[in-house]
C-alpha cells in the first residue's frame, strides 16, 4: 500500500536532519516541499540509491534493494499546494504523474522544524485527506526551531509557554495567551509572524498592553542552524525597529533581580 510521511527537517542546518528522515526521504519516490524545506535536504535528495537497503520506518530492515532511479521532487507554495496535494493523492491511489509508474509508491511531503509544532493547519488538511481516501500517513518528528532557541538561551521547554503566531486569520487568541503568560512572569519562546507581528510590533504591543517591558530579557534568533545564524540579546524594552529574518524565533523570560 502507498503511503505518505509527513517528515520534519529541522530547523535548515544539515547536521539537525535526523538519520530516519535522510532514509525517508532517499527511498521516496515523491519529494513534496516548500523552497526552504526542499534546500534542506537538497543534498539526500540528489544522492544516489544504488546498493541502499530498503527499511521500514521502525529501522528493521527487509530484503529489498532498490536500484538508481528518478524522484519526482515538487517545490510548493501556497498557491500551489493543494493541487500538488491533489495530484498526489490521485497518484498515490494508482494514478500516475508525470511519467512515474504506478504500484506501491512512497511520498515525503516535508516540514521545517517538527510537523506537530506550529503547522497544524496543514497537517490536519493532510491527515483528512490521505487518510480519508484510505493512504496511510506516518509523521516523523524532526528538531523544532523552538528546541534550538531553547537551547541556545538555555532555558527548559517544560517551563516555557509555546506559542505560534504563524497561523492564518486572527492572533488574538494568542496575544491573550502572551499577555496571561508574560503577567506570571513565566517565560516564552514564540514565532512572530511574517510580516504584520515581527520583533518590534511584539514589543510595542507588550507596550502598550501595559506589560513592565524592563522586566524582560529577550532573545531574538534570526536563521538557526544556518550559516547566516544571528542573534539579537536585548530588554523587552529595547527591541531594534528593524527587518528581522522570516525564520526567527524569540525567548522572552523574565529578569532575574
Ligand atoms: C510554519 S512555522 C514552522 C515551525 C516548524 N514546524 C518548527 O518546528 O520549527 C515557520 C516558522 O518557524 C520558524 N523557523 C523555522 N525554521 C527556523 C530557523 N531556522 N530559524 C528561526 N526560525 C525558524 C520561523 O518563525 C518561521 O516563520
Amino acid at each position: 500500500m502507498s503511503k505518505v510521511y509527513l517528515v520534519g527537517v529541522g530547523p535548515g542546518g544539515e547536521g539537525y536532519i535526523t538519520e530516519i528522515a535522510k532514509r525517508l526521504i532517499e527511498r521516496a519516490d515523491v519529494v513534496v516541499g516548500y523552497k526552504h524545506a526542499l534546500n534542506v535536504v537538497k543534498n539526500i535528495v540528489d544522492k544516489g540509491y544504488d546498493g541502499m537497503e530498503k527499511s521500514n520506518s521502525n529501522g528493521s530492515m527487509s530484503m529489498s534493494k532498490r536500484r538508481r532511479k528518478e524522484k519526482d521532487i515538487k517545490m510548493i507554495t501556497l498557491k500551489t499546494q493543494d493541487e500538488v496535494y491533489a495530484q498526489l493523492l490521485d497518484y498515490l491511489k494508482g494514478g500516475e504523474v508525470e511519467g512515474v509508474g504506478g504500484g506501491e509508491k512512497e511520498c515525503c511531503i516535508l516540514f521545517t522544524g517538527d510537523p506537530d509544532f506550529s503547522e497544524s493547519e496543514i497537517v490536519d488538511k493532510l491527515l483528512s485527506l490521505f487518510e480519508g481516501n484510505g493512504i496511510e500517513v506516518e509523521i516523523i518528528p524532526g528538531i523544532s526551531s523552538v528546541q534550538v532557541a531553547a537551547a541556545r538561551s538555555k532555558v527548559a521547554i517544560d517551563r516555557s509557554s509555546l506559542i505560534t503566531f504563524h497561523v492564518t486569520g486572527s492572533i488574538d487568541r494568542e496575544k491573550d495567551a502572551l499577555l496571561y503568560t508574560l503577567r506570571a512572569r513565566r517565560t516564552v519562546i514564540l514565532l512572530p509572524r511574517p510580516w504584520d507581528f515581527m520583533p518590534q510590533h511584539i514589543g510595542r504591543f507588550l507596550r502598550d498592553e501595559g506589560i513592565d517591558v524592563d522586566a524582560f530579557d529577550v532573545d531574538i534568533y534570526e536563521n538557526l542552524t544556518l550559516s547566516n545564524e544571528k542573534v539579537t540579546r536585548c530588554r523587552l524594552a529595547d527591541i531594534p525597529d528593524r527587518d528581522y529574518s522570516d525564520l526567527c524565533v524569540m525567548v522572552i523570560k523574565p529578569r532575574v533581580i
